[in-house]
């Protein structure tokens, strides 16, 4: 039964508008339990003392640790597997370790679009498509609520960029915001997270914890969000203004904002009314947690096959050259570091500790490969650096290298690379990493690169030096037997990326505009500066598509051990702008395999500047060697429409789309064109 509120003094209150301390709620003088919310979007980082037996032993630092839980792939892993099941399975095993550890919400996910490749955070989110993210999200929220457990929609909102986070004004135009920085959060809503956290960052110069116009109107009055809004942890400025701003609970515990509530209250600033109001939000939480019905569903055993099976499906075979993998070969080298310690996640409040002992790559290939197969090893194989510097290193190591008939790299950025609250100055490998490949690649070109990285990598300099790239992604702690599985032929490679890979950074509209660092020492000086989205709605693939950009590597890429063959396009009409699309996919190669057909429309001729195509469907589908399977995706008016700022609404103008089905966006097998007629009264009404 949801405890009464007038059962409840007004300092009680106000008390329960602030955290009791990092991770936990108020308790109203006993009257309430204390709520557990904890990290995050790659597993459970629940942060617990040194000597409780829960503690890693490598987290340990001072008096504190973080309790062992099962390293899931990172989102922007889980969104290459283009799987929505999959992300609803990744959220119930999080779920499970958040049972276990009695973890009422899960800080999670992150839908924040992937504006620069360079934003420090990428690895914790989706997409630079909201389409994408959303669809993914939203199914990731079902799973992990579906067991009981409360999830947070973060970071509400433009939170793109993590230098300054704790300043920066995100500075974007309304229809910029309403096409690409809300739409993940709209589509994710759907779930109904039980809560949002809000964004450090200001808002077109309001801070996200006290912008009343995201909060109140947007979020729970236009897109009818109607669950407990929370701080990010320090994010709140103004306690009694981002109560007036609907912002429910402020995290972690601030005396300085309790005395600011306090005393706004006592000088008539803010209402026992709206106090009530917000209180009322945590009381339904507590009411949902408490009544949820939490059952472990698998052991941890099942969720760590979780783990590979989700990882297996991210995994992106970047290049393929002359049919390099699966290996066929029986004289291997495996090098790198990340074949032992592969990195599991970016560095920050996501990161993980995993229990799970890790089985060199080589001893897994191994398993599925036959006996016959010799691997040759090298002593600085594995060493952290094997770096260029230690030239006799690497040259034995190029020695053996040349003995083998094919040689795996296994290479990427660490947690302090790809990190929480820094951006990457570059988005090339380390030099020594770049020096190594390009000198192994002369000892033996067939050489595969594994890259494990959390974001856009520019490889231009060796990407035509080696024979395959697979991108490994943060994939958690299944990540070296999805791979061997996947290296080996056990498994097709499914995956496609979710944001391009730039010829180069400066290849990226927002690197021209990120704040300079002049900008950046006065911007200190006033406590704030802009970051201003010059580019608009032309993120990512919108950008390079509609600027035939050349690309490294487009959004949607991803090789498969299988080829498909599309065909059969059909376009019904079922309504002025609802449509059905659909087509036959056949497995025209003698491998079980699964494919991604992406969907994306163009506005043929549009009165505003529209992105050359917008992803506006997707499907995932498993076919068996021959196996041919018809699939339908459907479009509404959202999927043609683009966001008129005099109007204050989505608007579809009549004429010519073009639909385009493709196994990237950039390789499009089929085309079709529709026109859309819409009646006088029906285009549109004249602005509310
Ligand atoms: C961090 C992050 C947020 C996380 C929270 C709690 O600063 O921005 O994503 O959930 O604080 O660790």
């Amino acid at each position: 039964m949801k405890l009464d509120l007038s059962t409840l003094t007004i300092d009680e209150k106000i008390a329960l508008l602030v955290g009791r301390d990092v991770w936990h709620t108020e308790t109203a003088s006993g009257k309430l339990p204390s709520l557990t919310l904890n990290d995050g979007p790659s597993g459970l980082r629940q942060v617990v003392d040194k000597n409780d037996p829960a503690a890693h032993p490598k987290s340990i630092k001072q008096d504190r640790g973080t309790a062992s839980a099962t390293a899931m792939p990172t989102l922007s892993a889980l969104s290459c597997t283009w799987n929505p099941e999959l992300a609803f399975l990744d959220g119930q095993v999080i779920a499970d370790d958040c049972i276990e550890r009695n973890a009422d919400v899960l800080l999670a996910p992150g839908v924040n679009i992937k504006r620069t490749p360079v934003c420090g955070r990428n690895f914790e989110y989706l997409s630079e498509d909201p389409y994408l993210a959303g669809e993914m999200a939203k199914s990731f929220i079902n799973g992990v609520q579906s067991s009981g457990v409360g999830t947070s929609l973060k970071h509400f909102c433009l939170n793109n960029i993590e230098v300054d986070r704790l300043f920066n004004s995100s500075e974007a135009d309304e229809r910029t915001v309403r096409e690409i920085y809300l739409p993940a959060f709209e589509k994710a809503l759907e779930a109904k997270p039980w809560t949002v956290m809000c964004a450090y960052n200001q808002i077109n110069g309001i801070w996200a914890s006290e912008n009343r116009k995201y909060l109140k109107s947007i979020l729970r009055e236009e897109l009818g969000f109607d669950g407990l809004i929370m701080s990010d942890w320090g994010a709140t400025h103004d306690a009694p203004r981002a109560l007036k701003a609907t912002l429910d609970l402020t995290m972690p515990h601030s005396s300085r904002h309790l005395k600011e509530l306090r005393e706004a209250y006592n000088r008539g600033e803010i209402t026992e009314g709206e106090i009530d109001e917000r209180v009322e939000k945590l009381l339904e939480l507590i009411e949902k947690c408490k009544n949820a019905d939490k059952k472990v569903k698998r052991t941890k055993e099942e969720r760590h096959a979780a783990a590979v099976k989700i990882a297996e499906e991210a995994i992106v075979l970047l290049k393929n050259d002359n049919n390099t993998l699966p290996i066929r070969d029986k004289r291997l080298m495996v090098i790198g570091e990340m074949a032992r310690n592969p990195s599991l996640g970016g560095g920050g409040s996501s990161f993980v500790y995993t229990a799970h002992n890790f089985e060199p790559l080589e001893n897994l290939i191994k398993q599925n490969l036959c006996e016959d197969t010799e691997f040759i090893s090298a002593t600085d194989a594995y060493s952290p650096e094997v770096s260029v510097s230690r030239y006799n290193g690497l040259s034995a190591l190029c020695y053996r290298a040349m003995e083998a008939e094919s040689v795996i790299l296994c290479i990427g950025n660490n947690d302090l690379v790809e990190i929480e609250g820094v951006d990457r100055s570059t988005i090339k490998l380390s030099q020594n990493h770049e020096k190594l490949i390009l000198t192994l690649a002369k000892a033996n070109p067939k050489l595969i690169v594994i890259l494990y990285t959390g974001s856009a990598i520019d490889m231009s300099v060796w990407k035509d030096s080696v024979a395959a790239i697979v991108q490994a992604g943060f994939g958690g702690e299944g990540i070296s037997e999805a791979l061997a599985n996947v290296l080996t032929g056990k498994v097709s490679p499914s995956g496609k990326l979710t944001e391009s890979y730039p010829m180069c950074l400066e290849d990226n509209p927002t690197v021209a505009t990120r704040p300079s660092v002049i900008c950046k020492a006065l911007s200190k000086l006033q406590n704030s500066s802009a970051d201003k989205y010059t580019e608009g709605v032309f993120v990512g693939y919108r950008y390079y598509d509609t600027t035939d950009t050349d690309v490294l590597f487009p959004f949607g890429h991803g090789l498969s051990y299988a080829d498909f063959r599309y065909t059969g396009l059909t376009i019904l009409q079922n309504g002025d702008t609802d449509f059905t699309v659909s087509l036959t996919v056949t497995n025209t190669s003698d491998i079980p395999a699964k494919e991604t057909v992406q969907l994306y429309v163009s506005d043929i001729i549009s009165t505003v500047e529209r992105p050359d195509k917008e992803l506006k469907g997707f499907a995932k589908i498993d076919l068996a060697p021959g196996e041919s399977k018809q699939i339908s995706m459907n479009l509404d008016y959202r999927s043609f429409a683009f966001y008129n700022v005099s109007l204050g609404d989505w608007h579809v103008e009549n004429g010519d789309f073009d639909i385009l089905v493709g196994a990237s966006s950039r390789d499009i097998r089929l085309k079709g064109r529709i026109r859309i007629a819409l009646p006088r009264e029906k285009q549109y009404t004249v602005a509310k």
